[in-house]
């Protein structure tokens, strides 16, 4: 890598910035690092070319908000390679990026790739950042390689699907502090100003000291991706992830994470902690895998303050995505940025709040450009490890002590990434997959 290049763009970006324009909560998180300059930042003329690896829904978003921080003035972002598992994915992909950012998608043929090892591939070439959006269970994997090939990363939520995983993201999140790469995760509520304000007047005691925290992930549920005749168990697992938990962690792990890392937030710690119970009522279908519908975990952080948390995906019941402080004089409903006392004092977050999915975006930029400390993967996989654990409880129906669980050994991924391997759960003579039963199935 050209380091006068990199040398040009590190200072040319921190003259036009003058300031970091971080978020105070991607500040407070790189605060302890110190700031070191970027190991590769492109061209000299201050060019930044990123890869796009997991061309799905969120991944297309990512890649198109990536490439929109080149409104901030600092230099241009160019998407120059892009890798799926499928072709299909990265075509659709790749088409809506065309259109939405024309002058800056260059992915010619020879760099788009596809299948287990696409990743490798596309972070041989010639970037400076990838983005990081497959189903969870692949993350640890492509994470570590990024670190390893010197790329900085933006990865979203959640960053592991077991225990192993998340061991793997903090060893490889301490290299990326060594060498100076900048580490995004897509844990966006960090840089949502509502969150961030509501949050900040709570922690100056806005409501007292905290009493409990309850959180929710309460919806309908997802889409879900039928077997095809033509399918290898490998093929069908694959485009059907959302249901096995090698890939997805359940939907705990996938989805109310976002809830659990606020509380976290809020609590300044993660739990020592968690006992609960959950289950499957209506999500019985030929394709709805191994995961529950429903989870209700009780957290206990080391000051003893409790977290109540639910997360349910059962269609026609009430829906939230919410998280809520209780403290000794009021109370907040966080997400929707409102505070009560108990004396009659009301707040509500009334300024304007910036799409929380583009601000991710323009931080972690901005640090890779002036060279800040920036590195959320670590909150990451502890919040990961927080739904983690709430599964290990909700599944096997024992109290799980977080100092166990981290080290414990569970290991969901495949031997082998192949289309004719075998994946880590097969179905019955049915169809059927094995479910979680409590007190038979253990915790790890
Ligand atoms: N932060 C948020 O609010 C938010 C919102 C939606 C999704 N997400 C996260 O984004 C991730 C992707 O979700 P999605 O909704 O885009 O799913 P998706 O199914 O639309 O996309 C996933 C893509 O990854 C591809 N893929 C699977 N395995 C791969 C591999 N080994 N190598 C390369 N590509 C592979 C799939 O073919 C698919 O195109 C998930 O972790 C999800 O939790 C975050």
């Amino acid at each position: 890598m050209n380091k006068s290049r990199r040398s040009f763009i590190v200072q040319s970006s921190a003259a036009i910035l003058g300031a970091s324009v971080l978020s105070p909560a991607a500040n407070s998180k790189g605060s302890e690092l110190a700031s070191k300059p970027s190991p590769q930042n492109a061209f000299g003329d201050g060019t930044l070319r990123i890869a796009l690896v997991g061309c799905g829904g969120r991944g297309t978003g990512a890649a198109s908000q990536a490439l929109s921080t080149a409104a901030l003035g600092m230099g241009d972002v160019k998407l120059v390679a892009m890798a799926d598992a499928f072709s299909d994915r990265l075509d659709s992909s790749l088409a809506t990026l065309k259109e939405q950012h024309p002058s800056q998608v260059e992915v010619p043929e020879d760099r788009r790739f596809t299948g287990f090892d696409a990743y490798e591939r596309a972070m041989a070439e010639d970037v400076d950042l990838v983005v990081l959006a497959t189903p969870p269970g692949f993350r640890p994997m492509h994470f570590e390689h990024a670190v390893a090939n010197n790329k900085h990363v933006f990865m979203e939520k959640p960053v592991a699907v077991d225990a192993t995983g998340v061991r793997k993201v903090i060893a490889a999140a301490r290299k990326a502090d060594e060498s100076g790469l900048k580490v995004g995760v897509g844990l966006q509520r960090h840089h949502q100003r509502s969150y961030i304000e509501t949050i900040e007047r709570i922690k100056d005691g806005a409501i007292g000291e905290l009493t409990l925290l309850r959180c929710y992930w309460n919806s309908s549920g997802v889409w879900v991706r039928p077997r095809q005749a033509d399918m290898t168990e490998m093929t069908y697992q694959m485009r059907n992830w959302y249901y096995f938990n090698w890939l997805c962690g359940d939907h705990i792990t996938e989805q109310h994470i976002h809830n659990l890392d606020v509380c976290n937030w809020l609590a300044g710690d993660y739990p020592v902690e968690a006992q609960g119970q959950g289950g499957r009522l209506v999500r019985n279908g030929i394709d709805h895998g191994e995961i529950f519908d429903h989870h209700m975990v009780e957290y206990t952080y080391a000051s003893g303050l409790k977290m109540m948390s639910q997360c349910r995906h059962i269609p026609g019941t009430a829906s939230s995505v919410s998280e809520h402080a209780h403290g000794t004089r009021g109370t907040a409903d966080v997400g929707a940025g409102r505070i009560e006392s108990a004396g009659g004092w009301k707040w509500r977050f009334r300024d304007e709040d910036p799409n929380p999915y583009q601000v991710e975006h323009d931080d972690l930029f901005n640090a890779v450009r002036t060279g800040a400390a920036y590195n959320e993967a670590v909150n990451g996989a502890k919040s990961s490890m927080t739904s983690i654990m709430g599964r290990m409880a909700t599944y096997s129906g024992q109290i799980i002590r977080w100092e166990e669980a981290i080290e414990s050994s569970q290991d969901l991924s495949p031997k082998e990434y192949t289309w004719n391997a075998t994946p880590p759960v097969v179905p019955d003579k049915h169809g059927r997959y094995p479910i979680a039963m409590p007190g038979v199935t253990k915790a790890f």
